[in-house]
């Protein structure tokens, strides 16, 4: 078993660090991205997620990309969309008490998930960031304090020819059996 057994979407999947500048994401495929995470599970089907979307050149994207670290800023922003994640934190009498929920950050990297898969499918590429000042964009967006801001996400048509070594921990030591560390049986 091996990654070139798994299916294309997610055997193909990887993250990008070049993406073609002259692309733009149509609503139909952002739309489409958007309903993949919506569609996703949560605990309760609390949904306890939200989006902040960038399109290279707009007012968001013009806000959004100085809050990059440089290492994020030398890439992310020729993607065409730059989407922020978030998820909510507290049930406070602000909260939205429905959106509560202790496994709010399981949830959003879920549907983080599907958006990815969704994205696979539509030919794009998603590279994910936590290299940013999130403080920075909780102000630029006006993020109530109820919500935390987690990753960011630069979504486009890569266009990456170099590609760097790949590695993963052996799944002998990702799946265990019985007790924790010993072999599946
Ligand atoms: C939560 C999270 C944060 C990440 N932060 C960064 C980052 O700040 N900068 C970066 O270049 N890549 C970042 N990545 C991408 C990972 O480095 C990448 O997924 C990992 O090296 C595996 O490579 P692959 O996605 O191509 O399989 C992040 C990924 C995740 C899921």
């Amino acid at each position: 078993m091996s990654r070139s057994d798994l299916t294309p979407l997610l055997r193909d999947r990887r993250s990008v660090r070049a993406y073609d500048a002259d692309h733009v994401l149509t609503d139909a495929d952002l739309a489409s991205m958007v309903e993949a995470a919506r569609w996703a599970p949560s605990a309760g089907n609390s949904q306890p997620w939200a989006f902040l979307v960038a399109r290279r050149g707009d007012r968001a994207h013009q806000a959004f990309v100085p809050v990059l670290a440089p290492s994020v800023a030398r890439w992310a922003p020729a993607a065409s969309a730059l989407v922020f994640t978030l998820h909510q934190v507290a049930s406070g009498p602000e909260a939205d008490a429905l959106l509560y929920s202790d496994y709010a950050t399981y949830d959003l990297g879920q549907a983080v998930a599907h958006l990815g898969v969704q994205a696979s499918a539509l030919g794009l590429s998603c590279h994910q960031f936590a290299a940013f000042d999130h403080d920075r964009l909780a102000e630029v967006a006006q993020v109530p304090s109820h919500w935390r801001v987690t990753t960011g996400i630069a979504v486009g048509l890569g266009v990456e020819s170099e590609v760097r070594p790949r590695t993963r921990r052996p799944a002998s030591e990702v799946a265990y059996g019985a007790r924790f560390g010993e072999p599946v049986s």
